[in-house]
């Protein structure tokens, strides 16, 4: 096991009936705050009707600040901060799925900070301060309500980067799981896709091979989380469903089980983020598509763990090593499609002849990541496995 260091701050209040603590929790944290929604999920359900009764008994003020777009956006994101800085405002505190919180973090950090918020997620500047976030989630997915990265869209450059430090971690969450009742039946699926991909970015990119705690929490946390998807889909009040929904990929990306892996990357995720900025497809749906073909990709080479995950994970245990790895991809690819996820470009939408516009932007991102052994020509060659 590798060294390494896990600190994580947030402080997780979770559970049914957890959300008018929302304005106790953030009461330490400022006096006026910028409250964040999406695009109106969060009003509909009358989720935001019971933050802001409990923002107002724990004598918290706040200004409203809805529309928060999926693959959120740079543009956004700038003018919340315009609108933060003006208002004079402490804190943020964030209602919604992934691209609110994502939203909160590069406001709380932009806030803070003389230069222009980009200058972040390009690396020409590490975030120092940042404004606290409190978060209420709606959507179990991408892990944002316990970590300090977020991810924003330019549209102007087309690029779809990450910012991150340790001042952005959530100084508290709520995560209710009667708060994702109302996910819709394809969020649901490309939720649990996105956190499966986090795992599995840990449990297959690691420099270690003998790593059996971390790959029993993964293949334990993948399995669940599969059946707790088909639980949730018969029945999207299920609340031990979403229960497990919710906290299984909050833990996929907390730092938990990547810990000690001698983690290599997250190249299904390089591969996926220009595909969202390109096409505005959502970021689970994109991971169905580029994560079998990276696997495939990379089993090629080194075929043994991907028989594990097979074994382990679907009961697949006939065949030669790379006959069981391929099962195994094929096992979690099906299962995606069989749930309506797109696993091929064109079932997105996206031509086949369209692989060498979409290169350089994955190249990009490789750069701006460090990871130069994928060239264009490799690239190129993965995309291909997902015509
Ligand atoms: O905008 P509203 O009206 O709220 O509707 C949203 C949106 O249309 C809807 N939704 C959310 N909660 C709901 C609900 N609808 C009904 N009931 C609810 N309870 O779902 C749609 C998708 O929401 P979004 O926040 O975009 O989804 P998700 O949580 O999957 O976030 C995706 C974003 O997070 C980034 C992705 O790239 C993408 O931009 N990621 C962030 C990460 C992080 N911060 O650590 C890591 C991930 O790998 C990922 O890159
Ligand atoms: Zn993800």
């Amino acid at each position: 096991m590798f060294p390494f260091e896990f600190h994580n701050p947030t402080q997780v209040i979770f559970g049914r009936g957890t959300t008018p603590r929302i304005g106790k929790a953030t009461a330490p944290f400022g006096r006026r705050v910028l409250l964040l929604s999406g695009q109106g999920s969060a009003r509909r359900s009358g989720l935001l009707d019971k933050v802001t009764d409990s923002l107002k008994a724990a004598g918290v003020e706040w200004v409203d600040l809805g529309g928060v777009r999926p693959n959120p956006t740079l543009v956004f994101a700038r003018e919340a901060i315009g609108r933060f800085r003006r208002e004079g405002l402490d804190a943020v505190v964030a209602v919604g799925g992934g691209s609110v919180l994502d939203t909160a973090k590069a406001v709380a950090a932009g806030a803070r900070y003389a230069g222009d918020v980009w200058d972040f997620f390009t690396g020409e500047a590490e975030v120092g301060d940042a404004a606290p976030v409190t978060t209420v989630l709606t959507l179990a997915a991408t892990g944002s309500e316990m970590n300090s990265g977020g991810v924003l869209t330019n549209e102007a450059t087309q690029e779809k980067l990450h910012l991150s430090g340790p001042a952005l971690f959530p100084r508290v969450s709520i995560l209710d799981p009667e708060n994702t009742f109302t996910v819709p039946r394809d969020q649901t699926v490309f939720g649990v896709v996105d956190a499966v991909i986090h795992l599995l970015e840990g449990y297959f990119n690691g420099s270690d091979p003998d790593l059996p705690l971390q790959d029993r929490l993964v293949e334990g946390l993948v399995q669940t989380l599969l059946e707790a998807a088909d639980a949730a889909l018969r029945d999207p009040k299920h609340y031990a469903a979403r229960a497990r929904l919710m906290w299984g990929a909050t833990l996929a990306l907390n730092g938990l089980t990547q810990a000690g892996t001698g983690n290599t990357g997250f190249p299904m995720h390089m591969l996926e983020h220009p595909l969202s900025a390109l096409y505005d497809l959502p970021h689970g749906a994109g991971l169905a598509i580029v994560g079998p073909a990276w696997m495939r990709h990379a089993s090629r080479q080194a075929p043994e763990k991907y028989a594990q995950f097979a074994g382990r994970v679907f009961g697949l245990h006939s065949g030669s090593v790379s006959e069981r790895a391929e099962a195994g991809i094929r096992a979690f690819e099906t299962w995606c499609q069989e749930r309506g996820a797109p696993t091929r470009l064109p079932a997105a939408g996206i031509a086949v002849e369209d692989i060498p516009r979409i290169v350089p932007h994955i190249r990009r991102v490789a750069e701006v990541w460090g990871m130069a052994r994928y060239t264009a020509p490799v690239i190129a060659d993965i995309l291909k496995l997902a015509a």
